[in-house]
């Protein structure tokens, strides 16, 4: 029996006050539609079905990687006119249609499945929850234990109101009855919308099963229509994961001051001080220390290394015991071995640092290689770029670089070279010896200063 998944993602989102289309607002870095997608994607489905609308050109850009197919709803008149538009992809007549809505991104593939298995392509299977503030939902409306209908809450009298159980906006059907039901709906509401929710009213009338289940947690159900209940999912979301990570094992200074936007898996023993933020995969071996407000995204950061305060990684890998920051930029391709040294105001772009090397202060190493032991000194940089091209700055072991040189690449310093400070080398330093390129200092014997 084949699955299909409809995902609602028509509506327009006015609450958000936003150019973006809603469900492309970000919840912990990925866009809400795609946090759906995901949740979807481990349940098998045959057929995944997004139905656009407002935006829909920017909507389907961004999930046009997913594998789901696009339904156009346009206009937009109601969730049940929307689930209307999607008949025609339906798939198999025999199996259970999943409907999921693009602006409740937490919903578990669990939760998902046990909804669909719920149905099991004979019933009508309603995700609910109890509320304490029920407003603005759908109400589950029971004879006895039998569900009865949905009453949404503008067309609900007083007494259903005052029920707290509700319909989260995710329902799993058999595919043949939902195409009857929402082809025989009707706007006669307080909306003059096409509510999906009015075929429950039809399934009992039919005589077919309606069940409930319920949701495992609110944040899995919550939806958002307006920026302060983004920012409340992101909080909640954001809870979770750092509860993860402590059950883990990781020591969080503060669970309620660290992001995580993406993945990071982390060994043993790590510690994470407040205002870090990890984005996309980042990985810290055992031991690893991160100071306070730290941004790292796609990393790697190997056992027993410490990245100080303030310190910005992207793209780059860290070695065993390497000492990074405070204040520190690591970009792309940066790769430091083990036990290297990066002190405050570096940068390091599409560089290796063999074992030792150490940059304390001041410094910018680009497009460099650096051998094991070289120390390279305050405010010394690579000229790697002639204003059209980059160049390759290539420094052997054990070289020393003075305070403020200017190494113009392409360059290369030989093994245990030494460069005075303050030197701008345009041509190769040989191994093992010194090389100085400045003016020689002079005194003027004669000189007066003159006078005021
Ligand atoms: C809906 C339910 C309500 C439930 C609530 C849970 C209906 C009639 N009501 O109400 O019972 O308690 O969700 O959050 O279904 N959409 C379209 N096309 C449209 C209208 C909406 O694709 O024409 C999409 C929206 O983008 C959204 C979803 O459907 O992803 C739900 O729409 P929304 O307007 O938020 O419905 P609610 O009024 O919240
Ligand atoms: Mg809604």
């Amino acid at each position: 029996m084949a699955l299909n998944v409809v995902i609602m993602a028509a509506g327009k989102g006015t609450r958000m006050k936003s150019a973006l289309p809603k469900v492309l607002h970000r919840l912990a870095g990925t866009s809400l539609l795609q946090h759906v997608l995901q949740a979807s994607a481990a349940l098998g489905a045959a057929r995944t079905i997004v139905i656009t609308g407002h935006g829909a050109d920017a909507v389907e850009a961004a999930v046009a990687g997913s594998g789901a197919r696009f339904v156009r709803q346009m206009p937009q008149r109601g969730t049940g006119h929307a689930v209307q538009q999607a008949v025609p992809a339906l798939d198999d007549a025999n199996g259970t249609t999943l409907i999921l809505n693009g602006d409740v991104p937490l919903i578990r593939a669990d939760t998902a499945r046990a909804l669909v298995q719920a149905c099991s392509g004979e019933k009508l299977a309603l995700l609910t929850i109890e509320l304490a503030d029920a407003s603005g939902y759908g109400r589950i409306v029971r004879d006895g234990d039998a569900v009865q209908a949905i009453v949404e809450h503008k067309d609900a009298s007083a007494a259903q109101r005052a029920i707290r159980e509700v319909y989260t906006g995710i329902m799993a059907a058999p595919t043949a009855s939902l195409k009857r039901w929402v082809m025989a709906l009707t706007n006669e509401n307080a909306q003059q919308e096409f509510y999906l929710t009015d075929i429950v009213a039809m399934a009992v009338a039919d005589g077919a099963a309606v069940v409930a289940a319920a949701a495992g947690s609110e944040t899995e159900v919550l939806g958002v229509n307006s920026p302060l209940q983004l920012a409340d999912l992101e909080r909640r979301f954001q809870r979770q994961q750092a509860e993860a990570l402590m059950e883990a094992g990781v020591r969080l200074a503060d669970p309620a001051r660290i992001d995580v936007r993406g993945s990071l898996v982390c060994g043993s023993d790590v510690e994470i001080d407040v205002n870090c933020v990890f984005e996309g995969a980042v990985e810290l071996g055992d031991g690893v220390r991160i100071g306070a407000n730290c941004v790292v995204r796609d990393a790697r950061i190997a056992a027993g290394a410490v990245i100080h305060p303030f310190s910005h990684i992207e793209g780059a890998s860290v070695g065993a015991g390497s000492l990074v920051g405070p204040y520190a930029r690591l970009r792309a391709g940066a790769v430091l071995g083990d036990q290297v040294h990066i002190g405050n105001f570096v940068e390091v772009k599409n560089s290796t640092l063999a074992h030792g090397a150490k940059a304390n202060h001041l410094a910018y190493l680009g497009d460099a290689t650096v051998g094991e032991r070289v120390n390279f000194g305050a405010g010394s940089i690579t000229a790697n770029y002639d204003g059209a091209n980059k160049h390759r700055t290539t420094i052997g072991n054990d070289v020393h670089v003075g305070s403020n040189c200017v190494l113009i690449a392409p360059i290369t310093l030989g093994d245990g070279a030494t460069i005075g400070g303050g030197s701008t080398l345009a041509k190769n330093a040989p191994a093992g010896q010194l090389t100085v390129a400045r003016a020689r200092q002079l005194s003027l014997t004669g000189w007066v200063r003159p006078k005021k």
